[in-house]
């Protein structure tokens, strides 16, 4: 795979290059945000699409059963995690699926705690059912290293949370967490009887250590863990809405099952499980050679970054092809850097705030994108910062 190739995303309605002027209110913006990649998705899911189309019948669909077998092949391959095929449940979507989660095991008005900043749409989710947000924020314990705040973990579960978003690989911080890390939140959340849902659908973009399923520590500290997976950042695949959930307590999985069912919620499309298919059987050379693509794009920031404007500290990333960038040495607050980088720099980045308060005076830059892209995307941030200076 030439990851090297720059395909014109303009006008295919990408949200990306064609809803950035409308979202950021500017024009002739260079777009480094969503999470998704200006990658070709690997051959063998475009040709399964294409025998799709050839066959021409889009009726209602099934989801098949070869689809959970190449699934859980998929985890035993790449994580050596040993997953059932029946406790897999199909989600269009890991957002949607969460929602799902908190309506059926949560009630209004409890506890729901996020580790901050964190995945904006936890945010969201939390505030539009009427859930009690319980913040957990990240700390910094050494240059560019953050980890969770125990102390501060516990002291949110005895305010009764009853459920903990877990962000795994974290995003926007690329924490990658380490087995010593998830044991220490598995022992707190059985003390406590919270509920983890752990959003692991950035679990095969590992560039540093491996990425180890909280289920699989979880379970022997007696948790209730659901664990939220897709093959759509891994494969560039968001837009087919497709993702699962993995369940190791039959009564959970069946609630959950229940309402997916009365509220006719599930994955519906053709093309999705055939793409899904399609890479987990036979994406994994094209995933290998992305991360390699990958680890280069974020080396180089970084070097950049350090000849450039060493002012803007590069948290690098264990995980996700996202990159917190730490922009406060720039002297400008939240506003003003938004501002900046919409007016001056011409880039589109995730603005730190929208991750939660922590957030202010950062910004996560997209790096799943050929190095041209990146180059054009960073030669805009160093004229606006030379104009500045
Ligand atoms: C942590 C996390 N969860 C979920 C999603 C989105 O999932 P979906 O598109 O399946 O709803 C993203 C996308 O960036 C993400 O970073």
């Amino acid at each position: 795979m030439d990851f090297d190739r720059v395909i014109e995303r303009h006008q295919t309605n990408s949200m990306k290059w064609d809803a950035v002027s409308t979202r950021y209110g500017e024009e002739g913006l260079w777009p480094m945000w969503v999470a998704d990649m200006d990658f070709q998705a690997p051959k063998p899911v475009l040709q399964a699409m294409e025998q799709l189309v050839e066959h021409g019948i889009f009726g209602y669909h099934t989801i098949p059963n070869s689809l959970r077998e190449a699934t859980t092949s998929w985890l035993k391959r790449r994580l050596n995690w040993h997953v059932r095929e029946e406790n897999i449940v199909f989600t269009p979507g890991v957002v949607p699926a969460i929602h799902h989660m908190i309506a059926t095991f949560t009630k209004k008005g409890d506890g729901i705690i996020i580790q901050t900043p964190v995945y904006y749409p936890f945010y969201s989710l939390i505030e539009f059912n009427e859930r009690t947000l319980l913040r957990n924020p990240l700390i910094e314990v050494e240059e560019g290293h953050f980890t969770i705040d125990f102390e501060d973990l516990e002291n949110q579960m005895k305010k009764g949370a009853k459920m903990l978003l877990f962000c795994s690989p974290h995003n926007p911080i690329g924490r990658v967490w380490r087995k010593e890390e998830l044991e220490k939140v598995a022992e707190l959340a059985a003390k406590y009887q919270v509920l983890v849902v752990s959003d692991e659908i950035h679990s095969d973009l590992i560039l540093t250590g491996k990425h180890i399923p909280f289920a699989t520590v979880a379970s022997s500290k007696g948790v209730e863990i659901i664990t939220c997976m897709a093959p759509s950042k891994t494969f560039n695949l968001a837009a087919l809405q497709l993702s699962y959930a993995v369940f190791q307590n039959k009564r959970l999985q069946k609630e959950y099952e229940t309402r997916l069912t009365k509220q006719f919620v599930g994955v519906d499309n053709p093309f999705a499980t055939a793409a899904a298919e399609a890479a987990y059987r036979y994406g994994e050379e094209w995933l290998e050679q992305l991360l390699n693509y990958v680890r280069d794009n974020i080396q180089y920031l970084k070097e950049w970054m350090k000849e450039h404007i060493p002012k803007i500290r590069v948290i690098e990333p264990e995980g996700t092809y996202l990159v917190w960038l730490d922009m406060r040495a720039l002297g400008m607050d939240a506003k003003e850097l938004e501002t900046w980088l919409r007016k001056e720099a011409k880039l589109a980045l995730n603005d730190g705030h929208i991750f939660g308060t922590e957030g202010e005076g950062f910004a996560r830059i997209n790096l799943a994108c050929p190095r041209r892209n990146v180059e054009e995307g960073l030669s805009r941030l160093y004229a606006a910062y030379i104009k500045r200076k």
